[in-house]
């Protein structure tokens, strides 16, 4: 098996070559003067069993994927890790006339099996032309969140959404749990409902799959505060973190932020390696 780190993944692919044993490819790329991007897989790619890592967190990350896959059509079989796949939250038609953006995606995606991470839904799993399965890295997020020994912890999803995530991390290791309700104003703006939570004097940790603007976890630790909460965390897997968020979500009281390397960020101190190494040893 040869891993080929794909430009957005590189820590990744690594760590996962490094669990297995088994030999990485470098990838060339670069963007031309026009916009356009040009990839190269720097390994031998004709005959063998070829795995690419390759988060989608931009249009650019998308091509390179696209690109690669095709320079591996030679390949005697060819897996697909995208740890975290762009446009996942485009799962549904919310209007008239909008695409499902995520099915436009993952349809694209020709290879004989894909692996993603939490992605955000599972109906996306549908979607894509070859067996696809979401790994989840939550218990890994939980056992971290016990090593960080906080006082009577509570760990918290900040909607509904989140609650399977948050029930992942917290059951293995008996933390408790619950979720906050939230509603989406805008593409920046949520409004968190108030809810009878027993914070008071407790360590609170917000874990969401993909935090972004991080406007949802503000919010949420906002509200915390005012209900009594000690100390609130953030824990999430996908950090996206686009322009001031880290700032606003230290604004808004989160002590700190840990996630995982899906995309790779100051934040990102838990490695979905382990889980990606073990579904290709399969
Ligand atoms: C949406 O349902 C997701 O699970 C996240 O809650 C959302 O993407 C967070 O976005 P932001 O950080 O921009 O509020």
């Amino acid at each position: 098996m040869r891993i080929v780190a794909g430009p957005a993944s590189q820590l990744l692919a690594t760590r996962t070559a490094a669990l297995l044993g088994c030999d990485i490819d470098l990838t060339d790329y670069k963007e031309f003067p026009d916009g356009e991007v040009y990839s190269r897989v720097t390994g031998e790619v004709t005959g063998n069993d070829i795995v690419i890592i390759q988060s989608t967190p931009t249009a650019r990350d998308y091509i390179y994927l696209l690109q690669l896959i095709d320079a591996c059509d030679e390949a005697k079989s060819l897996k697909v890790v995208i740890p975290y796949f762009g446009y996942a939250r485009q799962d549904k038609r919310f209007n008239p006339g909008e695409p499902i953006s995520s099915r436009a995606v993952a349809r694209t995606i020709n290879a004989d099996q894909v692996f993603t991470i939490n992605i955000h839904d599972r109906s996306v799993l549908a979607h894509f032309p070859c067996k696809a399965e979401d790994l989840n890295v939550a218990p890994e997020i939980g056992n971290h969140i016990e090593s960080m020994k906080l006082h009577n912890p509570l760990i918290l999803a900040p909607d509904d959404g989140a609650l399977n995530l948050v029930k992942s991390a917290a059951s293995l290791k008996g933390l408790a749990y619950d979720y906050l309700e939230k509603t989406r104003l805008s593409g920046t703006e949520v409004k968190i409902a108030p809810k009878n939570l027993d914070v008071k004097g407790r360590d609170v940790v917000l874990l969401d799959d993909i935090v972004s603007t991080g406007g949802t976890i503000a919010e949420a630790a906002k509200l915390l505060r005012v209900i009594g909460a000690k100390d609130v965390h953030l824990g999430c897997v996908h950090p996206v973190l686009v322009g001031n968020a880290v700032v606003k979500l230290y604004r808004a009281g989160i002590k700190s932020v840990i996630s995982t390397d899906t995309l790779e960020k100051a934040t990102s101190r838990i490695s979905a390696a382990p889980i990606i190494a073990e579904a290709l040893r399969k």
